[in-house]
C-alpha cells in the first residue's frame, strides 16, 4: 500500500496537458496546476511529463530527481553495452547458459521499473512483466512507449510485455489455461524492507519504496510460481534476507549485495526445443 498522497500534474502544452488529465482520470488521482514542485505542499508526490517522459517527482524544497523508467539511457544503456551480457549472475540464475538456442520466456512476476526485465530482454529472453500498482504500470507504459522510437532498443522492448493486475491472480489464470505458453522462468523480485536510513538507498528508490509499500504478502507468491514454471524459479533476494517463503533454494548465486535463490523444477538443456 502507498504510503504517498498523489496527484497528477498539468501542463501548458496541449497535448501534453490533455494526457496528463486523462491520466488523472484512470488513476483516481487529482490534477493540480503547473507549478514548481517547491511551491506544491497539498501533495507528497506528482506525476508529471517532460521531455524525458513520464516521472514520479516528490514535492516540496530539496526534493531528490524524479523516478522514471528510462531502457535508452543512463544505467540501463551502460549495463548493456558492459554490463557482462550471459556472465552476469541475473542471466546465470535463469540459465541462459543451458538454454541453448532456445528463446527462454521469463515471467517477471514482481516488474517494478523493469530494469531486470530489460536486462533478460536484451539477452534475448521474451519477458512477460507483471506489476499491480498502477502507478508503477504507468511509468512502464511510457517506458516502454519511448523505447520503441529508439533505434538501438526497439527490437529489445518489443519483446517485453506488460500483464497488468496482482501476480497471485494473473498467474493462477495463466495455470489455468493451456500449457502452450507456460513461462519456462518465473522471477521474483518483491520489495524487502530496507533500513530507511541506509546510504546505499538512494533517495529516488526510497520514493519508489513509499510507493508500492513493502510487499508483506510476498512469500506467497513462491507456492504459485513453483506451480506455474517449466524449468525453475529465480528470486532476487538481499545477502541477509531469510528465504522467501522459509523454502531453501536448491541452489544461490552469491553476489556483493544481493543473491540469486534458484529452486529448479526440470532441467533446460535436456528439454525438447521450444
Ligand atoms: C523491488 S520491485 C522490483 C524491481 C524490479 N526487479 C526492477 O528491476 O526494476 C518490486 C515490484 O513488485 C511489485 N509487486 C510486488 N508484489 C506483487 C504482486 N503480488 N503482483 C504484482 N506486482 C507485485 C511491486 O509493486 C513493485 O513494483
Amino acid at each position: 500500500m502507498s504510503r504517498l498522497k498523489l496527484a497528477v500534474m498539468a501542463s501548458p502544452a496541449a497535448g501534453i496537458h490533455e494526457r496528463m488529465s486523462h491520466l488523472a482520470h484512470q488513476l483516481g488521482l487529482p490534477l493540480v496546476a503547473d507549478q514548481p514542485m517547491k511551491m506544491l505542499d497539498t501533495v507528497d508526490a506528482v506525476l508529471y511529463e517532460s521531455e524525458a517522459g513520464l516521472g514520479l517527482q516528490l514535492t516540496g524544497k530539496g526534493a531528490p530527481g524524479p523516478v522514471r523508467v528510462d531502457f535508452v539511457g543512463g544505467s540501463a544503456a551502460h549495463r548493456r553495452r558492459f554490463g557482462g551480457g550471459k556472465g552476469q549472475d541475473i542471466a546465470k540464475a535463469v540459465g541462459l547458459a543451458d538454454a541453448g538456442k532456445r528463446q527462454l520466456h521469463v515471467l517477471d512476476a514482481t516488474a517494478g521499473l523493469g530494469r531486470d526485465a530489460f536486462v533478460l530482454a536484451s539477452l534475448g529472453c521474451r519477458m512477460t512483466l507483471i506489476e499491480r500498482s498502477d502507478v508503477v504500470q504507468a511509468l512502464l507504459i511510457d517506458g516502454l512507449r519511448r523505447a520503441a522510437d529508439d533505434i538501438e532498443v526497439s527490437a529489445i522492448v518489443q519483446n517485453m510485455t506488460l500483464a497488468p493486475g496482482d501476480a497471485l491472480s494473473v498467474m493462477a489464470a495463466m495455470a489455468d489455461k493451456e500449457t502452450a505458453d507456460r513461462p519456462d522462468v518465473v522471477y521474483l523480485d518483491p520489495m524487502f524492507p530496507h533500513r530507511r536510513k541506509a546510504a546505499a538507498v538512494k533517495k529516488e528508490m526510497r520514493l519508489f519504496q513509499d510507493l508500492v509499500g513493502e510487499d508483506v504478502d510476498a512469500d506467497g507468491l513462491l507456492a504459485q510460481a513453483l506451480a506455474l514454471a517449466r524449468f525453475r524459479v529465480v528470486v532476487k533476494r538481499p545477502r541477509q534476507a531469510p528465504d522467501l517463503g522459509g523454502k531453501m533454494p536448491n541452489y544461490r548465486l552469491e553476489g556483493k549485495s544481493g543473491r540469486f535463490d534458484v529452486y529448479t523444477l526440470a532441467s533446460i538443456r535436456q528439454a525438447e526445443p521450444a
